[in-house]
């Protein structure tokens, strides 16, 4: 063997040695007593280098930073703090050794990995998840995915993406949770307990770490990293809440984002980082920079050198700086030439050590770090969490003359995306996409009669598939096509002009409809597409977004009718590009368009409609719900909707039931529709039960002009719906 297997096969048998005794968790006097104790032992330098995260092996992410000779040397100087996207067990263990043992005060590193929707293990991708309205699927998602990566080395994943996105141009809107504040703040807290389990020094939980601090989905023409502008009244009413919720639920960090707020880059706005979050807030954890995103303040043109970003980011209260070295370069000298005041230093120092002492790693520096983690991976209880949080996203749009369920109907599969693995989504992981069950073997792992021809590539027909593809439509009851966009086509940085669906695609379906048997299409996206030309050629469409590794089988059991669709969309579906941005909760305006009373001079585009193609909150079931009885009253806490519902069907099925406000004046103008609250009712097939929703009192409140937030004592309109637009029955009540 050679020095390095001999040398790997040590550092393994030393793995295996690690004892993995439980952790205590710690109490705050704990925390505050310990590091305070090494703190006062602590140089400038050593202050300084827990203040610096860069890459190392480049595997998972690249950089301008992770020369691994250079790393072992700053590690040894105890001049790092925390690593990027490492996975190699080996490599982790050789650095956190390096860092424990042969450093003046063997303060451990801390592992940070992109882990958002699974780790090895695929989940739907985050806007899919989002659409179950389901803080129990989030939350079941973040558990399993949290199990696998504490596991492989790693102590925090950065996620909650939590931004609030209005246009599908920007590739990124695949990590939110959509376009509204109620939800995504519902499901932000999710996520953090998922993650975190409120034990950090568990074996099995990760610390989250919330993003991107703030309003980065607002980027103009949805292109990536662009510029964002936007009033305070808007930053707070829309854009802060999430982050309010997992500051309140403990997560542990928050990552700024690349835009700049109000001028000033995010990463060293004090506005937002010491004012709002460390001050209104009240965030005790530790603020990290996104990727080079200190340093990229120089291209911003509002640091003048990366001197300046050190200042400036310090300065505004950035705790750790990841891949740029601005703290690593200056910081020291800007505190021995009295810029700045080694307080800044202090606190940012002692915040990422009260972190690594809470997660247990002055414990057990090595607790993350296993010899062989696929152990852990892929394992059936995963597996089937996987599955079941798949089906809970999965959103039908349409299904006429009810060709779903697919009852024993014999199937012609075809479209790009038919037996296509790579169906997980951005920031994937170390999920491998061969480990996808793809469409076609979902509906055979179904036992589905299916004929398979692609009949179509992305972009382009395959002509020579048409003959057969008749033939076998001849032959079957119904057709199944599976089209949309490549997985890589959204995520970071794919932004996209064009976000219709190809032409060949179009035309495949356009010829396959004329062959006389119904067409069911599944739409594989990472974003919502424009969906205007082509819907007009299938009975039924299933929106699958990208469902990760058990996608075919969660597809397979919904349209054998195993699984009935209950999400329910959370951005809304442009009917044209031109359209975008088009929401929800949009203002009045001073001349509305009222469609059954059309007028001249009327806020509406000559040439298409006001309403989204598809609204929010839409989304069908196999289930008829029937809503009777349905009372509002104003109870002490807020207002209390109470209704029977009724599966009139013969189907066990899943209401998402929602509930909007409209303010019927303000001193600022507010959205027509507010979503305030919403329930996921399962009922057996014909069921009735009674429900409830409550809408409380300070969900009322809206920021006015002068940055309160209140209800003003107006008086509201409280809609209960199916969807923002498909309102079942409303009241007025005023509420002070
Ligand atoms: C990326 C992303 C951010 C991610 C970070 C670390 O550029 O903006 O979401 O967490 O870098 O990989």
């Amino acid at each position: 063997m050679n020095d390095t297997n001999i040398k790997t096969e040590q550092i393994l048998e030393e793995i295996r040695n690690v004892k993995r005794n439980p952790i205590n968790k710690k109490t705050d006097s704990e925390i505050e007593s310990f590091v305070k104790d090494l703190m006062g032992k602590m140089t400038l330098e050593e202050k300084v280098g827990q203040l610096y995260q860069t890459s190392h092996d480049g595997s998972a992410v690249s950089g301008p930073s992770f020369d691994s000779s250079r790393n072992n040397i700053l590690i040894k100087q105890g001049a790092i703090g925390s690593m990027l996207g490492m996975i190699n067990q080996v490599d982790m263990f050789r650095l956190q050794k390096m860092a424990v043992e042969e450093t003046r005060l063997g303060i451990p590193l801390f592992f940070g990995n992109d882990v958002i929707h699974g780790h090895r293990t695929g989940f739907p991708q985050n806007i899919a998840m989002a659409c179950s309205f389901d803080e129990d699927t989030v939350y079941k998602a973040s558990k399993y995915s949290a199990f696998e990566a504490s596991h492989c080395g790693i102590t925090m994943t950065y996620s909650p993406m939590v931004d609030i996105v209005r246009d599908p141009r920007w590739g990124r809107v695949t990590e939110s949770n959509g376009e509204d504040t109620f939800l995504s703040s519902n499901l932000a807290r999710a996520y953090v307990k998922g993650y975190q389990q409120d034990d950090l020094t568990s074996y099995d939980t990760l610390a989250a770490c919330v993003k991107h601090y703030v309003a980065y989905g607002l980027a103009e023409g949805g292109r990536e990293y662009n510029t964002v502008d936007l009033s305070e009244r808007m930053l707070r009413e829309h854009y802060l809440k999430p982050f309010k919720a997992a500051v309140d639920a403990g997560v542990e960090s928050v990552m700024t984002s690349f835009n700049i707020y109000n001028g000033v880059p995010a990463t060293i706005n004090k506005f937002l980082l010491r004012d709002v979050l460390k001050g209104e807030m009240k965030f005790d954890g530790f603020i990290i920079s996104d990727y080079t995103s200190s340093g990229e303040t120089i291209a911003h043109k509002v640091a003048k050198d990366e001197k300046d970003v050190a200042r400036k980011s310090i300065t505004a209260g950035l705790d750790h700086e990841m891949m740029s070295t601005t703290y690593s370069d200056y910081l020291v000298e800007l505190v021995r030439d009295g810029e700045i005041e080694e307080s800044l230093i202090d606190d940012s120092c002692a915040r990422i050590l009260k972190f690594k002492y809470k997660v247990g790693l002055f414990d057990n520096p090595y607790k993350n770090i296993y010899p062989n983690p696929s152990e852990f991976f892929l394992l059936e209880e995963t597996r089937q969490a996987a599955l079941e949080v798949s089906k809970n996203s999965i959103v039908m749009l349409k299904n006429e003359m009810n060709v779903l369920p697919l009852k024993g109907k014999k199937v012609t599969l075809v479209g790009p995306l038919a037996n296509e693995t790579k169906v997980i989504g951005a920031w994937g992981g170390i999920t491998d996409h061969l480990d996808c069950v793809t469409l076609l073997q979902g509906l055979q792992n179904y036992d589905v009669d299916v004929n398979y021809i692609k009949g179509a590539e992305y972009f382009e027909l395959i002509n020579s598939d048409l003959e057969l593809i008749e033939q076998s439509v001849n032959d079957s009851d119904v057709v199944i096509m599976a089209i949309g966009e490549e997985q890589w086509m959204s995520g970071e940085c794919n932004a996209r002009a064009d976000i219709t669906i190809p032409e060949a695609q179009v035309e495949l379906a356009r010829k396959i409809s004329e062959m006389g048997k119904p067409v069911v299409g599944i739409v594989f996206a990472g974003r919502p597409l424009i969906m205007t030309d082509i819907e007009q050629y299938f009975s039924s469409i299933l929106y699958a977004w990208f469902l990760g590794t058990e996608s075919g089988n969660a597809l397979a059991s919904t349209l054998i009718g195993e699984n009935n669709p209950s999400a329910k969309l959370v951005m809304s579906f442009p009917h044209s590009i031109g359209q975008i941005p088009v929401y929800y909760n949009a203002l009045n305006t001073g001349r509305p368009f009222i469609k059954e009373n059309p007028e001249p001079y009327r806020s509406v585009y000559r040439d298409i409609p006001n309403e989204p193609f598809y609204e929010f909150g839409y989304g069908l079931s196999y289930s008829d719900f029937k809503y009777d009885n349905i009372t509002f009253s104003k109870v002490e806490d807020g207002i209390l909707i109470e209704f029977d519902i009724t599966n009139k069907s013969e189907f066990d099925g899943t209401e998402i039931t929602q509930v909007y406000i409209e303010a019927m004046w303000f001193s600022v103008s507010r959205p027509n529709n507010e979503l305030k609250g919403y329930k996921r009712i399962s009922l057996l097939a014909n069921e009735t039960r009674r429900e409830q929703i409550l809408v409380k009192n300070d969900d009322f409140k809206h920021y006015n002009a002068e940055l309160v937030n209140t209800t003003e004592g107006v008086d509201y309109i409280v809609k209960l719906a199916k969807s923002s637009s498909n309102i079942i029955k409303k009241e007025k009540f005023n509420i002070k």
